[in-house]
């Protein structure tokens, strides 16, 4: 039975996943270090200060943790005033109506986001009101592809990890949910998620038909 689906936020309720692109993009620019959407793959879903360490991981600057921390906070700024733009009219196609029928189907949602702007977003989205439980990025030892975060928000609501199925962009959301125990939904192309238990193109094409077979198989 499907008790509660868990979703990532970045790239999948909204394309904050863009905009975290554009921050590392322009600071790898101001840095002269090289950096490619190829490269970006690999941040997503990754904590910020990791994400930092894989954006500086060829440049030969061996930094200090203080250079380091400023680096990560002009990222975060540069990436705060683009998110401050959001609108509710920003959620992903087809997220809402989702979201409306899980609640009809009494089915529970939680959020499993690594970003610390979560809350901040989901307020601008307009979209808080459809989560009944949040893992706090800030209590976890281990992120994604760690299943820590995906447990926590399950224990969050209650429900059994079987029982569940998580919603992913990244390829270590997708390894954090199978390791959780959970059926992966994977939202872009097979060959970053290939993992995935079941892959969608485009966030369009969710629905809570899908998922419930889904667990059925
Ligand atoms: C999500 C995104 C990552 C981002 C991380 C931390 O997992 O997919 O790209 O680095 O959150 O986000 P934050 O907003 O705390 O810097
Ligand atoms: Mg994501």
């Amino acid at each position: 039975r499907l008790e509660a689906v868990i979703f990532d936020l970045d790239g999948v309720i909204t394309d904050t996943a863009e905009y975290h692109y554009l921050a590392w993009q322009a600071l790898a620019d101001e840095l002269g270090v090289p950096f490619s959407r190829e490269k970006n793959e690999r941040l997503k879903g990754v904590s910020r200060m990791e994400s930092l360490d894989i954006v500086l991981e060829d440049s030969g600057l061996g930094l200090p943790e203080a250079a380091k921390l400023r680096l990560a906070e002009q990222k975060n700024d540069h990436y705060r005033e683009m998110i401050g733009r959001i609108t509710p009219a920003d959620l992903l196609p087809g997220i809402p109506e989702l979201l409306d029928s899980l609640r009809k189907g009494g089915i529970l949602v939680g959020l499993a986001s690594a970003s610390l702007n979560a809350p901040v977003i989901l307020e601008r989205l307009g979209a808080a009101h459809w989560f009944q439980a949040a893992a706090d990025p800030a209590s976890l030892r281990k992120g994604k592809p760690d299943p820590e975060i995906f447990l926590q928000a399950a224990e969050l609501l209650g429900v059994t990890p079987g029982n569940c199925i998580g919603v992913e962009d990244a390829a270590a959301g997708i390894a954090a949910i199978k390791a959780a125990g959970m059926k992966a939904v994977g939202i872009g192309s097979p060959a970053q998620l290939g993992d995935a238990d079941l892959l969608l193109p485009r966030t369009v094409e969710l629905s809570v038909e899908k998922l419930l077979e889904l667990l059925r198989q």
